[in-house]
C-alpha cells in the first residue's frame, strides 16, 4: 500500500526537503497541502487542515511542516481523523504536549514519529557504533550559523515557543544524545537575548554525564561566512570530530567518512516503516535539554536584532 500524505505548512522546509524526499521515496506519495498562502502546481490544495480534513479526501498521513506553536493542535486533529501524524522537529512547543499525542496515537493505532532529521546524517550511526567502543573524555560542541541565511524573515522563530538559535541548536543536541553512550544532564546555561527579541540568539550550554563527562555546547546565531556545525569529541583513541552537520568525521583530522546527505530521505524511509510496523517513533530527550536550558539559563540581553542587517 502506498501511503497517501498531506504536508501541512508549504513553507522553506516543506519546499526544500519534504517534497523531493517523498518523490524519492517508495511506498509513499504526496497527495494533498494544507497551507493557508502556499500551493503546489497539480497538488489538491487546501487553505487548513481543518478544510482539508471537512473536505475528506482520501489520506492516510500528514506531515506536519508548520512552526512548532500550534503542531500539537494540527496533531491532535489528525490523529482523531485517523491520520498518522510525522512532526517536524522539534516536536512541540512544550514538553508535556507530546505525551497525550503519543497515547492518542496508541490508542487510535496510528504512528507518531517526532523526527530529528539530523539523526539521519551519514556519520551519525558511524559514530555511535564508535564512540560505544572508547572512552570518552569530554565533547565540545560549535552549531554557529547566521540566522539572516538561514530564517530569512521568520518571525515564529523569535517567539516564544519558537526556539532561538535553539531551532537549529536542537539539531545538534539530537545528535550529541544519539552518539554519547550514556545520557547527559545540563548544569549550567548561558542564554544571550536580544533586547527586542523574547528568544535567544545565542546560548553556551554545560552538560556531565553519569560518570563526570564534560560536554559543552556553543549555539550562536551571529555568525556569518562560513557556517560551523561541528562536534568534537575527545577519546583515549584521539579527537573524533564529527562535521558538517553530521555528514563527515574525522579523528585526529584523518577523514574516516564523508557521506552524501540525504537526512530527508531516510526520514521519510523510516516513516514508511513505522506505518508498515504500525509503530510510533518519539524521542523528546532533545526537547527536554532546551527546556532544561531555558529552566536553569541566566539571561543576558544582546544587542537588538533587526532581519535585515543595517
Ligand atoms: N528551514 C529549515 O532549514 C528547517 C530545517 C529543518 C527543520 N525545520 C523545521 O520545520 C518547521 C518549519 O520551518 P520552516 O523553516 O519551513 O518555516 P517556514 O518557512 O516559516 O514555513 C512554515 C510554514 O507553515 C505555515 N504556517 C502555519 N502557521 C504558521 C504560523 N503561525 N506562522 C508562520 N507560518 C505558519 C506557513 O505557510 P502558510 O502561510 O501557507 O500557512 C509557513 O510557510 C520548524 O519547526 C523548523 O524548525 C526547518
Amino acid at each position: 500500500m502506498t501511503i497517501r500524505l498531506a504536508i501541512v505548512g508549504l513553507g522553506k522546509i516543506a519546499r526544500d526537503q519534504h517534497i523531493p524526499s517523498i518523490a524519492r521515496t517508495p511506498g509513499i506519495e504526496l497527495t494533498s497541502i494544507a497551507s493557508r498562502n502556499a500551493s503546489l502546481a497539480g497538488v489538491p490544495h487546501y487553505p487548513t487542515l481543518d478544510a482539508l480534513l471537512e473536505a475528506a479526501p482520501s489520506i492516510d498521513a500528514v506531515a506536519l511542516c508548520t512552526p512548532p506553536q500550534g503542531r500539537h493542535a494540527l496533531a491532535e486533529a489528525a490523529l482523531r481523523a485517523g491520520l498518522h501524524v510525522l512532526l517536524e522537529k522539534p516536536p512541540g512547543a512544550t514538553v508535556s504536549e507530546i505525551a497525550p499525542l503519543l497515547d492518542l496515537a496508541a490508542r487510535r493505532g496510528r504512528t507518531l514519529f517526532a523526527t530529528w532529521h539530523s539523526r539521519f546524517a551519514p556519520a551519525v550511526e558511524p559514530v555511535r557504533a564508535l564512540l560505544a567502543t572508547c572512552r570518552i573524555r569530554g565533547v565540545r560542541v560549535e552549531w554557529k550559523e547566521d540566522v539572516r541565511k538561514w530564517h530569512p524573515n521568520q518571525q515564529w522563530i523569535w517567539e516564544p515557543g519558537g526556539l532561538g538559535v535553539f531551532d537549529p541548536g536542537i539539531n545538534a543536541l539530537s545528535i550529541v544524545t544519539r552518539i554519547l553512550p550514556r545520557p547527559i544532564f545540563l548544569t549550567r546555561a548561558d542564554l544571550s537575548f536580544p533586547a527586542n527579541r523574547a528568544a535567544p540568539i545565542a546560548a553556551s550550554l554545560i552538560f556531565s554525564d553519569p560518570l563526570g563527562v564534560p560536554v559543552q555546547a556553543e549555539f550562536d546565531w551571529r555568525q556569518t561566512g562560513p557556517q560551523t556545525w561541528d562536534i568534537h569529541v575527545e577519546t583515549e583513541a584521539g579527537v573524533l570530530t564529527l562535521t558538517n552537520g553530521g555528514s563527515r568525521y574525522l579523528i585526529d583530522g584523518r577523514v574516516l567518512g564523508d557521506g552524501k546527505e540525504a537526512e530527508y530521505d531516510g526520514i521519510y524511509q523510516r516513516f514508511v516503516h513505522l506505518v508498515e510496523t504500525g509503530t510510533s517513533d518519539v524521542d523528546l530527550s532533545p526537547l527536554v535539554h532546551v527546556a532544561d536550558a531555558f529552566m536553569l539559563g541566566r539571561r543576558h540581553t544582546a544587542d537588538p536584532f533587526e532581519d535585515h542587517a543595517a
